[in-house]
């Protein structure tokens, strides 16, 4: 089966924070390269989100333009993306011309089949600076505490506020007092989709994981307003219709578009055809993101969708998640907490974060990062479980035989084997339903069985056919673990393949669950490194 796989596209005007990674990319990634090793055809793309307001912001406190600053930016990201082992087929950038087509291309189509509307509506303006605000450019006291608060929710009572109720409302930029202007805007007319959308809903959000579901269909209970598509800005794409010369497309709706071309930029550099991705039922399309991203993903970029009338493929898994917090806090850009992606690689390798960051993934709840966390459970289930029983066997078998010794198979299955070949068949569930935390819980599980069994058999104290049946057994379930391992921890796993002389890109899902491996072995070096 084709399986078509996206997660949120980040913003990038700020630094990455894990925060970010977490939600989206890493879950997806997991899932991807597990859907890789079970055969399946996958796309896993993702990019830059390029526009939007805070590129503006960002890039006239550096003197730049915001089109510097995001394409500077992009190249950092990729980077840093890369170190952390994140295997896209396809990283773009939201800003580019197969963008700008496709985004004008659904703009015209959802214009010529009347579900966008002009309204007129009164914004907030700074006279001092000619330009119109968006909402957390507006500082005053918050009508509720008194406190400082911004237009869209106050950082001390965390109230969400209407920039219409800030008490003494005035500009962030140049701190002169806000007026409210006329202006038209283009709106997505929702209510027209509530038919279709609440049968697309109903049919796919069985499969959707819990967060997602509840968030939509609470959504739509509250009844659906027309959205505003357009924006009184410079950074972004013109607005391809007379009348609107002077504003631009919203931030999120070329954004989710971006997957769509993306896929067609792949499609083009790899003689594929686009359709086939798209515009396919025979393709599944899953979407990761954090819960603040689920309505785009669920009700407006389905919209936009629907109401182009071209059989555009919906989400099909729509897999939101909770946030990541630092001690209480949401790792976040824009107020400057949490532990950047480049210093957290700085510090420990890729797979020592993807391995915690899985075992905290946010599935219903948030969850909270801690160094004391992260340092607990590196010691001792990455290092004290998985790698000592990994280098224990391996030296075992090199120092004795210099290979996984070839033994006859016995009739009756060893009962470890059986154990595991259990456990085993629930790790693939998990992957499956995308509970990769659960996943990860089961493998930890996996190894201490197979530690038990090594202990256990005391094959250092047996004879020499005793000690090769041990050693056979136990030699494979490394390798399983080495195989189930592989989507969260990949370069951990092809440092096994390696010590086993196995081809990673031979490597296949089902090898997790065989008990027939043996071969020449590489001299093995202890793998993971005790936090002191
Ligand atoms: N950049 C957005 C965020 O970080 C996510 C965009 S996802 C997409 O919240 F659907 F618009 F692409
Ligand atoms: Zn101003």
């Amino acid at each position: 089966m084709r399986k078509l796989i996206t997660s949120a596209l980040p913003y990038i005007h700020g630094i990455s924070h894990l925060g970010n990674i977490v939600g989206s990319m890493l879950p997806a990634d997991v899932y991807a390269r597990f859907c890789r090793l079970r055969g399946n055809e996958v796309l896993f793309v993702c990019g830059s989100d390029s526009h939007g307001t805070m590129y503006e912001v960002t890039a006239a406190k550096m003197k730049i333009t915001p089109k510097e600053l995001a394409y500077k930016n992009h190249e950092k990201m990729k980077e840093i993306l890369k170190k952390f082992e994140l295997n896209f087929d396809y990283y773009g950038i939201t800003d580019s011309d197969a963008n700008r087509e496709m985004s004008f291309h659904i703009f015209n189509k959802l214009d010529e089949n009347g579900y966008l509307k002009e309204e007129e509506v009164e914004n907030v303006y700074c006279e001092k600076c000619s330009r119109f605000l968006p909402d957390r450019w507006v500082e005053g006291k918050c009508p509720s505490c008194g406190g400082l608060t911004r237009g869209d929710q106050c950082d001390d009572c965390g109230k969400l506020i209407d920039v219409k109720d800030i008490v003494e409302p005035y500009c962030v930029l140049c701190k002169s007092k806000i007026i409210f202007k006329k202006t038209k805007h283009l709106f997505l007319d929702l209510p027209k989709f509530d038919k279709e959308l609440s049968d697309f809903v109903d049919n796919k959000s069985k499969k959707w994981s819990k967060l997602a579901r509840t968030e939509t269909i609470g959504f739509l209970k509250n009844g659906l307003k027309p959205r505003a598509v357009t924006r009184d800005a410079t950074w972004g794409f013109k607005v391809p219709k007379e009348g609107y010369e002077n504003k631009i497309l919203y931030v999120w709706f070329d954004a989710p578009i971006g997957y769509l071309a993306f896929t067609k930029e792949w499609c083009e550099k790899n003689n594929q055809k686009f359709e086939d991705w798209w515009q396919n039922e025979g393709t599944e399309l899953t979407q990761f993101m954090a819960k603040d991203n689920t309505i785009f993903h669920s009700i407006i970029f389905p919209s936009m969708l629907i109401g182009c009338k071209e059989n555009w493929k919906l989400v099909d898994r729509l897999m939101s998640c909770g946030w990541l917090k630092a001690k209480g806090i949401k790792f976040s850009k824009s107020r400057g907490n949490g532990l950047t992606t480049e210093e957290a690689l700085e510090k420990y390798p890729a797979d020592y974060w993807r391995f915690v960051l899985i075992s905290l993934y946010p599935e219903q709840d948030d969850s909270v990062f801690s160094m004391e966390a992260f340092n607990e459970t590196i010691n001792n289930e990455f290092a004290d479980i998985i790698g000592n029983f990994v280098h224990r066997v391996l030296s075992f078998c090199y120092s004795n035989f210099g290979e996984i010794p070839e033994v006859e198979k016995e009739t009756e299955a060893e009962l470890v084997e059986k154990e595991c070949s259990e456990v085993r068949q629930t790790i693939t569930k998990n992957f499956e339903d995308c509970r990769f935390h659960e996943a990860l819980k089961n493998i930890v599980h996996y190894a201490k069985l197979s530690n038990a069994y090594f202990n256990n058999s005391e094959p250092w104290k047996k004879d020499e056919e005793e000690k090769k049946r041990i050693s056979y057994i136990a030699g494979n379930l490394v390798k399983n673990l080495a195989v189930m391992l592989y989507p969260i921890t990949p370069k951990f796993s092809e440092q096994i393949f390696d010590y086993l002389n196995i081809k990673p890109e031979d490597v296949k899902w089902d090898d997790a669950n065989n008990f027939n491996f043996s071969g020449k072995l590489k001299k093995p070096e202890p793998l993971i490194k005790k936090i002191e």
